[in-house]
């Protein structure tokens, strides 16, 4: 028993960092970009659905660059939500875009909306600012996740610009879990699912164990 323990513990410390990792490894893409070109189905339709998005066209532009985003109750306090909702899924599928078609405009978009919205962003704020973080702070995270490491076209001085922003920015609100007076019920149902995405997926970006930790103690106690 003390031997089968103890290397259960070596195997759960010595592990190596994959990337891309998160949401789909470098397999997973190839095979998005394989079934999204054949004929097949439901691949070649849903494809189609996913080309047809805005937020998936070549000309898109960038919503708005707020340095700071809340996400409330009442309406009249939130800011820049909807603007940093659509540039997030933006630069995701951008990024998938890239994948499927090997075309660099959709690259260079995913970059531009990660590069502006890194040096941008302060804080993200507001009594639902956790649901903010967590739902498109992930989106944000697994295309910088792509792009960093499918490509070799994103300068490692706004690699780290976006790191910051994303451990300064995004990550507190979604790791929330003790109320406080503006955020009073962290952590329940979606609240809780979408702050563990955002946790776990930074942790896999910025190879930080400590957020892996948190995540999963998160996600199993709480
Ligand atoms: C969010 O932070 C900004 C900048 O510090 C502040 O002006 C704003 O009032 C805050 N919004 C909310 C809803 O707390
Ligand atoms: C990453 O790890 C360090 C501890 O090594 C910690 O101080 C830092 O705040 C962590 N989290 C993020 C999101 O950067």
């Amino acid at each position: 028993m003390r031997l089968l323990a103890a290397a259960g513990t070596v195997l759960l410390t010595a592990h190596a960092w994959v990337h891309p990792g998160i949401t789909n490894s470098k397999d997973d893409l190839e095979r998005l970009a394989t079934l999204a070109k054949s004929d097949a189905e439901p691949w070649k339709s849903a494809y189609e659905a996913f080309a047809a998005d805005e937020h998936s066209a070549k000309g898109y532009e960038l919503k708005g660059l707020c340095p700071y985003v809340a996400r409330t109750k009442e309406s009249a306090t939130t800011v820049c939500m909807t603007d940093f909702a659509h540039d997030a899924g933006a630069a995701l599928q951008q990024s998938l875009m890239w994948i499927i078609t090997d075309d660099e405009a959709y690259l260079d978009n995913s970059l531009e909306i990660l590069n502006e919205w890194g040096k941008t962003l302060k804080k993200v704020n507001g009594s639902d600012a956790q649901l903010a973080a967590g739902l498109s702070g992930s989106n944000f995270v697994n295309a910088a996740e792509i792009v960093r490491h499918m490509s070799d076209k994103w300068a490692e001085d706004d690699i780290e610009t976006f790191s910051n922003m994303l451990s300064t920015a995004i990550y507190p609100p979604a790791e929330q879990h003790i109320p406080s007076e503006e955020q009073s019920v962290p952590w329940i149902a979606n609240w809780g699912t979408a702050g563990a995405k955002l946790v776990l997926a930074a942790g896999v970006f910025l190879e930080n164990q400590t957020a892996i930790d948190t995540a999963k103690e998160l996600m199993l106690h709480s």
